[in-house]
């Protein structure tokens, strides 16, 4: 099973969920399209927005978790450090704002394609429990020919009360924070103590990748938060990059005849960070 017949299968479970006839599932669907889209343009003062609803979580799975996925097995595949730690025997990733799948899946392409087969514990954290539901069975799909493990934490990043219950997830070799602070950037004043807790608290050596709109309000607060806490930034991007044409996009099928394309065309900025050992 390849990563995209893997959201499929997520993409079924997630249609079935949505309340009413196929007329009245499309018809949410498109809606939460449209609302996504517009959400996403006004992050800066709204803030995050609600994913409780199944109509906008499959919404955002067909049309971000793919590309977003895709974003992710590119920084692996152009990234010497992040090939390196996929070469171990067992690989800890903590996924913050992961709910989507987006990172993990992402790490998952590039282990599948690359032919690399670590022990790979994914730990997701998000403050949206309903997320957890669509990759708790991830080994099962994937056969016994894959060793993962998928874990759901629901925290709040601006709610120390409940972030501090979740200690483990600090010890990761590698965290991912995938257009997460631009989502919760309106909140920021609430949310820094988490960022700030969690690069004091990375193990040495352990890297950090972070992806987001290409916007210097988030990178600067990346950036500043990364250098108060001595962090180094071992690899840094911003432009645009565009969704490759390939082939495992039609598994997405009958979805993409009726929502369209994934998002194709995206403009970033990326960071790797590293604990100095
Ligand atoms: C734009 S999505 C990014 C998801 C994924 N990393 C990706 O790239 O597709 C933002 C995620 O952050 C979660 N989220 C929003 N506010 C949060 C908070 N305060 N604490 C934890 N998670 C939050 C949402 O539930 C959502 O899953």
């Amino acid at each position: 099973m390849n990563c995209f017949q893997l959201i499929k299968t997520v993409l079924d479970e997630a249609y079935a969920a949505i309340p009413g006839d196929t007329t009245a599932k499309d018809a949410a669907i498109s809606e939460a399209l449209r609302q996504l889209s517009a959400g996403y343009k006004n992050l800066l003062e709204k803030g995050c927005l609600d994913y409780s609803d199944p109509a906008r979580r499959f919404a955002y799975i067909f049309r971000y978790t793919t590309s977003h996925a895709n974003v992710v097995y590119e920084r692996l595949s152009s990234s010497r450090r992040l090939k390196e730690l996929f070469d171990r025997d067992k690989v800890t990733i903590s996924c913050v704002g992961g709910g989507p799948g987006s990172d993990f899946l992402g790490v998952l392409k590039y282990c599948l394609r690359m032919e690399k087969r670590p022990e790979l514990k994914c730990q997701i954290l998000d403050r949206d429990p309903a997320w957890g539901e669509s990759w708790s069975d991830v080994d099962d799909k994937l056969g016994p020919s894959f060793r993962i493990s998928t874990v759901f934490f629901p925290f709040d990043v601006t709610d120390p009360a409940k972030w501090r219950t979740f200690k483990k997830h600090f010890a990761a070799d590698l965290f991912t924070l995938i257009y997460f602070m631009s989502e919760v950037y309106a909140l920021r004043d609430k949310a820094e103590e988490y960022f700030a807790t969690m690069m004091d608290q990375m193990n040495e050596n352990a890297l950090l990748l972070y992806v987001d709109n290409n916007d210097s309000r988030f990178t600067g607060w990346f950036d500043g938060l990364a250098k108060a806490h001595g962090l180094e930034v071992v690899n840094s991007s911003e432009g645009w990059e565009q969704m490759p044409n390939h082939e495992d996009k039609s598994d997405l099928q009958p979805y993409l005849d009726k929502f369209g394309p994934p998002k194709l065309k995206t403009n970033i900025a990326c960071r790797l960070a590293r604990k100095p050992g």
